[in-house]
C-alpha cells in the first residue's frame, strides 16, 4: 500500500457549468473537484483548508472508515465542521472497499454548490474469472445544477412558502445539469466530448453527484454492460440505459464498435420527481463520444433518443432490484430487527420537514455524536438511557454493544422515491415492497443479494437491508436529496458504541467542536 497526499483548497469562486454565470463552491478551483485515486488498502492523507464563509467538512462517500469515524466528515456526527480559515487533515486508511465512488462535503446542503469529485479505489485483488475485461476508463460525474446559491434555495424551501415558482415543501428544481461540469442552457454552454478509439472497450464510471432527481445515462446507439453498482461487482448485464439514484455509482463497458463518427451521452433527470415546473429549466443535457473521425468531435446529428434498439439488440433498462452481484456472498441470518418510517409533514407554520420514526434531525452542528458517545464514557455515564439499546426521540439509533446480523425495513410513507444512504457500511438489499411494510407478507433474497450503499426506497415502498455491524462509529443514515437531509431526513446509527467510545479523536476535530 501507499500514501497519497492531496491538498484541497475550498474555496468561492463564479463558474458557468451551463453558460450560467453563478457563484459557486469549489475544491482548488474545479468543478467537479480534483479526482482522487488510489489503490484498495491505501493511506489517504488530504489537507483540507476552508477558505469560504461557512463551516465545511469532506465525507468519503462508501468508505468504511473501521477504526477512524472521526474521520467521516459529517457534521453533526463525526466532527463540527472546519471553522473558516482553519484546515483539518483527514488520515485513514481504505478498507476493503474498491470501485468507484466520490467525496463531498456534508455540511448541510453545501455539496449542491460544488464541492464534490470522483474518489476511485482499484482493487488489489483479481476480477473473478471469466468476468469481462476493458482496455481504458473513464470518469463521469453527473450532476443537477441549480443558478442559485443552495442556502438562498434551502431557505425558500424550508419556509411556509416555499421556493419561488413552487409552494411550501417543494423542493427546490433544477435549472439545468452537467456531465463532467459541462451541461446547456438555451443556447449557452459546452458538451463535455471524448475521443476515443475504434474498437475499444471503455469502462465508464458514472457517477450522481447531484442533489436532486435520479439521471437517466445512455449513449445512442450503444448498448452499455453494468459491471459495477457502489463498489460491488455486479454479474454483467446488457442494457439500454440505466437511471442513477442521487449518489449512486455504476460501471458500464461501452464498444466502440458502431459507424465512426460522434454519439450523444444523454444525460435526463427524471422530471417526475419535480413538484413544479421552473420556466426555463434544461433536464436534458448532454455530452459526445466521438471515435474514428479523424477530425475530433462533431455535434452528432440532432436525433431523438434510439431508445432500447441499440447496435442492433433490442434491450431494456436497468432493473436495479434484481442486479445480482457478480459473486453471491454467504449472508448469515439476522439477530436484530428494526424498522424506521419516514414521512414528511407540516409545522403549524405551514413549513415542511422531514421525519424518522417521529423525529427530524436539526442539520446545525453545535457539536458532534462521536465526541459526546466518548464525554458520556469517559465520565462514567452510558450514552444511551439505562436499559434503553433504541433511543428515536433524539435522533439515535444504538445497537447492542456487540456484533449483530442487523435487518434494518425503510418504510417510504412519502410518494416520493427516496434515495437512502447508510455510512459505515455496504449493505446487502434482501427485499423491496409495497408500504406498509407487513412482515407476514415478504419475500427476501439471502441467495445473491447485492451489497451497496445507496439504495432507491420506492415511493409508497420500503426496502431491507441487512448487514453486520463490526464498525465501531456514528453513522449517519440518511436520504442524499440534499433539501431532505436538511428538512430532517437525517439520523445516526451508533454501533458498538463502548468501542467508539475510545476511538482517538484527534483533538484538532474535538477543538472544532468548542469553536463552534
Ligand atoms: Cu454521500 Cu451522508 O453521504
Amino acid at each position: 500500500p501507499q500514501v497519497r497526499h492531496y491538498e484541497f483548497v475550498v474555496e468561492e469562486m463564479l463558474g458557468a457549468p451551463d453558460g450560467v454565470t453563478k457563484p459557486m463552491l469549489v475544491v482548488n478551483g474545479l468543478f467537479p473537484g480534483p479526482t482522487i485515486e488510489v489503490n484498495q488498502y491505501d493511506r489517504l492523507v488530504v489537507r483540507v483548508i476552508n477558505r469560504i464563509q461557512n463551516a465545511t467538512t469532506i465525507h468519503w462517500h462508501g468508505i468504511p472508515q473501521n477504526g477512524t469515524a472521526y474521520y467521516d466528515g459529517t457534521a453533526g456526527i463525526t466532527e463540527c465542521g472546519i471553522p473558516p480559515g482553519q484546515s483539518l487533515t483527514y488520515d485513514f486508511t481504505f478498507g476493503d472497499f474498491s470501485g468507484t465512488t466520490w467525496w463531498h462535503s456534508h455540511y448541510d446542503t453545501q455539496y449542491t454548490d460544488g464541492v464534490t469529485g470522483a474518489l476511485i479505489v482499484h482493487p488489489t485483488f483479481p476480477d473473478p474469472p471469466g468476468f469481462p475485461t476493458w482496455d481504458e476508463e473513464l470518469v463521469i460525474e453527473l450532476t443537477d445544477v441549480y443558478h442559485t446559491f443552495s442556502t438562498i434555495l434551502n431557505a425558500q424551501y424550508l419556509s411556509p412558502s416555499g421556493p419561488i415558482g413552487g409552494s411550501a415543501g417543494d423542493e427546490p428544481v433544477p435549472d439545468s445539469g452537467a456531465l463532467n461540469g459541462l451541461g446547456q442552457y438555451h443556447g449557452l454552454g459546452n458538451y463535455f466530448n471524448f475521443t476515443l478509439q475504434p474498437n475499444k472497450t471503455y469502462r465508464l464510471r458514472l457517477i450522481h453527484t447531484g442533489s436532486l432527481a435520479d439521471i437517466r445515462f445512455s449513449v445512442d446507439n450503444h448498448p452499455l454492460t453494468v459491471i459495477e453498482a457502489d463498489g460491488t461487482l455486479t454479474e454483467p448485464t446488457v442494457v439500454a440505459g440505466l437511471t442513477l439514484a442521487v449518489a449512486q455509482r455504476y460501471s458500464v463497458l461501452l464498444t466502440t464498435n458502431q459507424t465512426n463518427g460522434s454519439y450523444w451521452m444523454r444525460t435526463l433527470q427524471q422530471t417526475d420527481m419535480f413538484t413544479y415546473k421552473l420556466p426555463g429549466q434544461n433536464p436534458d443535457n448532454r455530452g459526445i463520444i466521438s471515435y474514428g473521425t479523424g477530425t475530433g468531435p462533431t455535434l452528432p446529428p440532432a436525433k431523438e433518443d434510439p431508445g432500447a434498439t441499440l447496435g442492433g439488440m433490442q434491450l431494456n433498462d436497468l432493473d436495479p432490484y434484481t442486479l445480482p452481484p457478480a459473486v453471491p456472498e454467504a449472508v448469515p441470518d439476522n439477530t436484530k430487527f428494526y424498522q424506521v418510517s419516514f414521512e414528511f409533514d407540516n409545522l403549524p407554520s405551514g413549513a415542511s420537514r422531514a421525519y424518522m420514526n417521529g423525529t427530524s434531525w436539526d442539520p446545525l452542528p453545535k457539536t458532534n455524536i462521536l465526541l459526546e458517545i466518548q464525554r458520556a464514557y469517559n465520565a462514567g455515564r452510558a450514552f444511551a438511557p439505562e436499559g434503553a439499546s433504541v433511543q428515536f426521540g433524539n435522533q439515535f439509533l444504538i445497537t447492542e454493544d456487540k456484533i449483530e446480523v442487523l435487518d434494518l425495513v425503510l418504510e417510504n410513507n412519502d410518494n416520493g422515491d427516496h434515495p437512502f444512504h447508510l455510512h459505515g457500511y455496504s449493505p446487502w438489499m434482501i427485499g423491496v415492497g409495497d408500504s406498509p411494510y407487513d412482515p407476514n407478507n415478504v419475500t427476501l433474497n439471502t441467495v445473491n443479494p447485492l451489497s451497496r450503499d445507496t439504495v432507491e426506497i420506492p415511493a409508497n415502498g420500503w426496502v431491507r437491508l441487512r448487514f453486520i455491524t463490526y464498525n465501531p462509529g456514528a453513522w449517519t443514515l440518511h436520504c442524499h436529496i440534499s433539501w431532505h437531509m436538511s428538512a430532517g431526513l437525517l439520523m445516526q446509527f451508533v454501533t458498538l458504541p463502548s468501542v467508539a467510545a475510545t476511538l482517538p479523536i484527534p483533538q484538532v476535530i474535538a477543538n472544532m467542536c468548542s469553536a463552534a
